[in-house]
């Protein structure tokens, strides 16, 4: 008889039930199964009921995430093998609202990807005419930001932020890394404007540079490093438009 695993997956249907449950499915073990694989398994063999995210099966699209045995993470990435014999437990990603079973609301995040106008922005008048061709970026100064340009929004880092859990106004790891992307690339002028979102209160004070988010990124991204270099970045914005005036004046005053 082939080997069997057990995975305990998180249901749960808001609108009809009061309160969450786990339900236990025995699989067939695969040493090359991926977790989604056994999902996809349950969901076409044992249980067709069972409600949750994927598409593209190769750590790219960002849509499979959950918490594996508590750990965020995204379920075409992670290895039965990594768990056999033992039971894995499978939940939505942590801080979100339910909406069925495994998927959960990404409003939220959505309105702040949103918010951080995630694209170049040229100041008005400085747009060059399609004519004149594209903007030129040296090698160098794409390696400035590549790594933040790689996340795929699979909101893993919000799911490890302890920050987030406890207050869900804040930013974020990805939103606010994003933003860097964009604020350190050399054909952008829209910092200012991103800056009112990236400095606010809900921005990057709130980080307490934990760095679980980058500890969970499957892509490698350095969100707590973006957060970091923000911080410096205002807070230099801050001594040129505030500290420096203010010790003119004191100087003439004197
Ligand atoms: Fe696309 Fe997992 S299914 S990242």
């Amino acid at each position: 008889m082939a080997n069997t695993m057990e995975l305990e997956i998180f249901r749960y249907q808001p609108d009809k039930e009061s309160e969450p449950s786990f339900q236990t499915y025995e699989v067939p073990f695969h040493k090359d199964w991926v977790v989604l694989d056994a999902i996809n398994h349950i969901k076409d063999e044992i249980d067709g009921t069972l409600s949750y995210r994927w598409s593209c099966q190769m750590g790219v699209c960002g849509s499979c995430g959950i918490m594996v045995n508590g750990v965020p993470k995204l379920s075409c990435a992670v290895f039965l093998k990594d768990y056999y014999p033992k039971k894995i437990r499978v939940e939505p990603l942590t801080g979100f609202p339910v909406e069925r079973d495994l998927i959960f609301e990404m409003d939220d995040f959505m309105t702040k990807l949103t918010e951080m106008q995630p694209y170049i922005i040229r100041k008005e008048g400085e747009e060059k005419p399609l004519e004149e061709g594209e903007y030129i970026q040296s090698p160098a100064e794409l390696a400035h930001f590549k790594q933040y340009s790689m996340c795929i929004n699979c909101m893993l880092c919000y799911a490890a932020c302890p920050v987030y859990a406890l207050d869900s106004t804040f930013i974020g790891p990805a939103a606010i890394a994003l933003g860097q992307r964009y604020n350190m690339d050399s054909r952008d002028q829209g910092r200012d404007a991103r800056q009112e979102v990236i400095a606010s209160h809900e921005g990057i004070w709130e980080c307490t540079f934990v760095g679980d988010c980058s500890r969970v990124c499957p892509k490698n991204v350095d969100p707590a490093g973006a957060i970091q270099q923000a911080k410096v970045s205002a807070t230099k914005d801050w001594y040129h438009s505030v500290l420096v005036p203010w010790g003119k004046r004191n100087v003439k005053s004197r």
